[in-house]
């Protein structure tokens, strides 16, 4: 695993902008696999700020994203369907066709998880997967104990999780329950892996990801096995005494 580390959350967001904006410039066609969560924002910002600036073109990009709640409406502002239009598919010249999120509201939801692996490895897989972290080392909506051969699945999501993200909810009732998730398999088909950290809250699970042992409780370790990852984090993130 390549470590850049920063001084904060800012400069993470900058860095990880250039890395993907330059990825997105020197192909004819990238499959970019996104996450939704607090700790991308900034790197969505930059890139509409590049948009904006360098008009760098996303016709040819098609995008697949981690995860996405069970039985919220696309509409719905808690949604990621719904976060990702507003923090950058609206924002950039990316195709409407050409953006994919697990459907939570499809009849069959063991249909919708094949159809999304499916889809996916017919686009040609995804080149670079960003990811976040889980204070609980969780990937996507991958919880401790997820078995790492797992495909997109739905998962009932832990009391932990739905406490994390209530804040955007007007109370915990309304949190789903279940979500879709790519599995730890599917973010493993990824060809490149980017994972962003920021704030001391993520200190011990980068800790455990880069100093841990392999273990299936820790989702997160299992990037101990994959070929390329980067991981941009900031200082407050590795200050868990990390020898790097
Ligand atoms: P966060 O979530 O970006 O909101 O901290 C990360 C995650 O849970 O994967």
């Amino acid at each position: 695993m390549e470590v850049i580390t920063v001084t904060d959350y800012n400069e993470m967001s900058i860095q990880a902008a250039e890395y993907i904006i330059s990825k997105v410039r020197s192909s004819n066609s990238i499959n970019l696999g996104l996450a939704t969560g607090g700790t991308p924002l900034g790197l969505y910002k930059y890139m509409v700020l590049d948009f904006q600036k360098n008009t760098t073109d996303y016709r040819h990009v098609i995008s697949f994203n981690l995860d996405e709640y069970v039985g919220l409406s696309e509409v719905y502002p808690n949604s990621y369907h719904y976060y990702m239009k507003e923090n950058l598919f609206n924002h950039i010249n990316i195709l409407d066709s050409n953006v994919h999120l697990p459907n939570g509201n499809g009849a069959s939801l063991q249909k919708e998880c094949a159809l999304y692996d499916k889809l996916i490895k017919e686009c040609g897989g995804i080149d670079v997967q960003v990811l976040g972290i889980g204070q609980n080392g969780h990937i996507g909506f991958n919880e401790p104990g997820t078995s790492f051969g797992t495909k997109t699945h739905v998962v009932k999501l832990t009391e932990s999780t739905r406490q994390a993200n209530k804040h955007n909810f007007d109370n915990l009732d309304e949190v789903p329950t279940h979500a879709i998730t790519m599995g730890i398999q599917s973010i493993m088909n990824s060809r490149e892996i980017l994972l962003l950290a920021s704030g001391t809250e993520k200190s011990t699970a980068i800790y455990k990801l880069l100093q841990g042992d392999l273990n299936e409780q820790f989702p997160a370790s299992v990037l101990q096995l994959h070929p390329n990852v980067t991981i941009i984090v900031d200082e407050q993130s590795l200050s868990s005494g990390i020898s790097i």
